[in-house]
């Protein structure tokens, strides 16, 4: 697996197609919009004031997260850096690189947390343990 660190994962600016009387839509495309293949979409929501979710990290997964509705932080960590974004815009997505340990917090009342996700669900590609990812990352820097 190719080295990641948080600076492979960046805020991307997704086209709002603007309307005064309708209001807006944003399109996220695979392998355009985001580069890679979407697979997967699944999406938080109900989430109780004061709860986190995330904790984990994941080996080969690529991901876009966006608050689709409300506000929500995230912090990534890469074993040595750790990077915090806050998202509130629904036309900006946080495009996670794989080995990125992820703390998503802070979530708003009402809140949707949308994640676009590169792979189908699979239990073998989770790192929940942080001891366990630190030493992932010594092998896998
Ligand atoms: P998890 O990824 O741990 O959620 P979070 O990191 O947001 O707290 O997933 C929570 C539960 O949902 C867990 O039992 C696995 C299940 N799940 C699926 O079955 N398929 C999926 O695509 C996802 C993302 C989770």
């Amino acid at each position: 697996m190719k080295e990641t660190s948080v600076y492979d994962c960046t805020i991307l600016e997704l086209h709002k197609h603007h309307n005064d009387q309708k209001g807006n839509l944003t399109v996220v495309q695979s392998d355009e919009t985001v580069p890679f293949q979407v697979k997967r979409v699944y999406y938080l929501y109900d989430v109780p004031g004061g709860e986190d979710r995330g904790s984990h990290a994941h080996k080969n997964l690529k991901q876009l997260i966006v608050a689709a509705s409300g506000s929500f932080s995230v912090t990534l960590d890469d074993g040595k850096v750790k990077r915090t974004f806050m998202l509130n815009r629904p036309y900006q997505g946080l495009l996670v690189a794989p080995g990125i340990w992820r703390d998503l917090y802070d979530f708003s009342s009402g809140a949707i947390c949308l994640v676009l996700a590169s792979e189908l669900y699979d239990a073998d590609d989770y790192i929940r343990d942080y001891d366990s990812f630190l030493e992932y990352k010594e092998v896998h820097p």
